[in-house]
Formats: C-alpha cells, structure tokens, sequence
C-alpha cells in the first residue's frame, strides 16, 4: 500500500484543513461525505450535500516536491480511472485540475502547499467529487455540473465508490512516487486531457487578463504552451476555458 494512514471522519469542515491543522504521517488519507466548509480554489467555497459527495484530502511530506502538477495529474487520473470503473467513459481532465463530463464539472481538486525555507514541506491534495447528488441539488452551485449517479441514471454504493477510488489513487502515486513513470503519467493524463490543439481563452491568475490562444502542448513541467498570437507562451498556472467542447 502507498498510503500509510487511512482516517474517516463522519463529519468535517473542511478536509483540506483538517490536514494542515494538526500533524500527521506522510500519505495520510482523509475523507468524510459530510463536509460542511468546503473549500475551493481561488477562494471559492465548495458545495457538498450530506451523503451525497465525496471530499478527500492526502497528506504528502515528501523530501522533495518539486512540481504539484504532477500530483494533481496524477489525482485527476485516478478520478479518470475510477470513471472506467463505473463505465463512464466520456470523463476528461481540464488544465490544471478539474474533471468533466462534456460540459459540466464532476470533481474538483485544491492543491495547498506549506513552504519552509524556499522548500514545500507539506502538500494536501483535496478533492470533491460529486457522487449521488441529484439535478436539483446542482442546480444550488453557480455552474454546469454533474454527478455520478446522474451520468449512471441511478445512485452508487459511495463507501464502494471511495474503495475503488483509493485503490486507483494508491496504484497511481505508486507509478509518480515509488516507480517514478512521469513519463506515463503525461502521456495518460495528455491522452485525457481535451484540450492539446483547441482555442482556449487563458485568465490570467493575478491581473485576470484574458488571453486567446491555441494549445500546442503540456510540457515535461507539466504547464500548458499555450501558441498567442505568434509566441509560444508557458502557462504556469490561471483558469482556462475552452471555447468549444466536442
Ligand atoms: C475547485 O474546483 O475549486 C476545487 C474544489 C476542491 C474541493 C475539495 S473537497 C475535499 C477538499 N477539502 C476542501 O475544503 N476542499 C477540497
């Protein structure tokens, strides 16, 4: 097994925090379906309904992180293979960390970093997944969404759900962490991910300046080149979207 402690909480404010607030073993694995203080990115809150979701937070200590894209291309590959799983098989990654079903959003992931001394000391990957929330319920968050259950036409086993899940993420980061495959893991995560030769709009993080621009690659860094104008430009973090969904 990759991870070394598994907890489960029945109730949580948010998993993210629950991690950063106390200390706990390398590969620790958090997650409850009643997060009350979801949190997403960019400030965001994240919506969850009671048994309904899924939140999930990994604790990484590792000696040396040096890039989060690869552990969030390898979370949302998992989210990816635990979609096969279920027979959901039109899944698909969204630069840098969001998983959709055409165009409505099913998982999301919040990647926190604590740094000491130049260096990343702690990483927690959290991660929502939208499992047997029904239309109605989505309807509350402020975008497309989906869920499993409604992709499935019928609501799923979430405890088996989250097995599955942790057996995919376990089988993953064991390819990042311990057999160290970058290699695979981009070429897996490119292959899902929709957005290699689209026009994309690219939202800068800071002075939320949009930018048109055509995607030539995700490089061996893990950031998008995104082709503007006539200049190759490395796109290192910032939302993009996709002008065209097929
Ligand atoms: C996003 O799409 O903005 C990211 C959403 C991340 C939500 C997850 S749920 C588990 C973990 N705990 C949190 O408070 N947030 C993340």
């Amino acid at each position: 097994m990759f991870f070394e402690e598994f907890i489960y909480l029945d109730t949580v404010g948010s998993t993210n925090s629950y991690l950063k607030e106390s200390c706990f073993k390398n590969r620790t694995i958090v997650w409850t379906y009643n997060q009350t203080q979801g949190r997403g990115r960019e400030n965001r809150a994240w919506i969850d309904f009671k048994d309904k979701n899924l939140a999930l937070s990994i604790l990484f200590l590792e000696n040396d992180i040096s890039n989060i894209v690869w552990y969030i291309a390898t979370t949302s590959l998992s989210i990816i293979d635990t979609l096969l799983n279920y027979g959901i098989n039109n899944g698909w990654i969204k630069w840098p960390n969001d998983v959709y079903i055409q165009t409505k959003k099913l998982a999301g992931i919040l990647a926190e970093s604590i740094w000491n001394n130049g260096k990343i000391e702690r990483l927690i990957i959290g991660i929502g997944i939208n499992i047997n929330t029904d239309k109605n319920e989505l309807l509350k968050i402020n975008k497309e969404a989906t869920s499993i259950a409604i992709e499935k036409n019928s609501s799923v086993n979430i405890e088996d759900f989250t097995k599955n899940f942790i057996y995919n993420l376990d089988k993953r980061f064991n390819e990042l962490l311990i057999t160290k495959n970058i290699k695979k893991i981009r070429e897996e995560w490119l292959k899902h991910s929709k957005i290699i030769g689209k026009e994309v709009e690219w939202v800068q993080p800071f002075e939320k300046e949009k930018f048109n621009g055509i995607v030539k690659d995700i490089d061996m860094d893990g950031f998008l080149i995104l082709k503007i104008g006539n200049d190759l430009v490395k796109v290192t973090s910032g939302d993009i979207i996709l002008k065209n969904i097929d």
